[in-house]
């Protein structure tokens, strides 16, 4: 058992690999574990980043698991495992392939380090979160998605980008599923306290939220060979260091639900209070008709993969 943090991360690519850069370059944390199956591409990006951290003077140090055994004892594993979304393939298409990467990497890292909370970036979002949840047995406070972060992320940005002022100060809100039909909340967004209907229009607010629905397909459309990795990367690490940190910080993130929001059984984007314990209490936001409309839509989207992978008796034998 090793005495500082350490937290795993599996996949290397560009996701897994700008987290790990992230953490090492905050000293998050005392080790970083890298798993990727190129297993070349890893050893070299370890040693890349522990040279990178040796520069700043960190104490962190970025190490490859030869395999995934070597995943042991973490208090936090970061799973970016999957194919990636290319250009033309919506996330759902990635279920079966993704489903099917999650389960063999979450019955291991359940196996190596069966007391970390996991922390789920594979594409589809909420499905796969919901796949680790029941691969792993963890309790569901252990097992969290990444996206709110990133979606609330991007509309901030989007209004940064209309307004022309308020960077840094601005509190966006999205919630629901990492889908097309998330649920951006502009009457619980804010610039330095002002609502967001009192600085911009409605068909302003409507183009932003639009945007923020394609922002990642709109990154895929510019970058044509994959998709967007450092706004992820960034969201992860804030969700990892939450964890690590112990804050009880208030942070969007994907959950299973058991009755909130009058949702069971079905993971979705809500606003949690993050801590030692991972996703320690889910907070409820009170929606009008309108938000709790779009809120069930996105619930019944996430539910339709949840029965696709039913139907293809996924989860038989549990
Ligand atoms: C995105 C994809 C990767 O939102 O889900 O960027």
């Amino acid at each position: 058992m090793s005495q500082g943090k350490r937290v795993g991360i599996v996949g290397a690519g560009n996701v897994g690999a700008t987290v790990a850069y992230s953490l090492a370059m905050q000293g998050s944390c005392h080790e970083i574990i890298l798993r990727d199956n190129k297993m070349d591409v890893a050893r070299g990006k370890a040693l890349d980043m522990s040279q990178a951290a040796a520069a700043i003077r960190s104490h962190t140090v970025v190490k490859v698991a030869e395999d995934m055994s070597d995943l042991s004892d973490c208090d936090v594993v970061v799973i970016t495992a999957g194919s990636p979304r290319l250009p033309g393939m919506s996330r759902d298409d990635l279920l079966m392939i993704n489903a099917n990467i999650t389960r063999e990497v979450i019955s291991d890292v359940a196996k190596y380090s069966p007391n970390a909370i996991i922390i789920m970036v594979s594409n589809p979002l909420d499905a796969m979160t919901y796949v680790a949840l029941k691969e792993s047995g963890f309790d569901k406070n252990r097992v969290i998605g990444m996206a709110g972060i990133l979606d609330s992320s991007r509309m901030a940005a989007f209004i940064q980008e209309k307004l022309g002022y308020g960077g840094g100060q601005i509190r966006a809100s999205v919630m629901g599923g990492h889908g097309d039909d998330m649920v951006p909340l502009p009457r619980y967004s804010t610039v330095a306290g002002v609502p967001l209907t009192d600085v911009l229009s409605d068909a302003e607010i409507e183009e932003i939220v639009t945007r923020t629905r394609n922002g990642g397909a709109e990154i895929v459309g510019h970058l044509k060979t994959g998709s967007a990795y450092y706004a992820p990367a960034k969201s992860t690490t804030i969700m990892v260091e939450a964890i690590l940190k112990d804050t009880k910080q208030i942070h969007p993130c994907a959950v299973y639900l058991e009755g909130e929001y009058g949702f069971s059984d079905v993971v979705s984007g809500v606003p949690v209070m993050l801590g030692a314990n991972g996703a320690e209490k889910i907070i409820e936001v009170t929606l009008n008709d309108e938000e709790k409309n779009m809120f069930k839509n996105s619930c019944a989207s996430v539910q339709e993969l949840i029965d696709s992978l039913n139907k293809n008796d996924f989860f038989k034998g549990e």
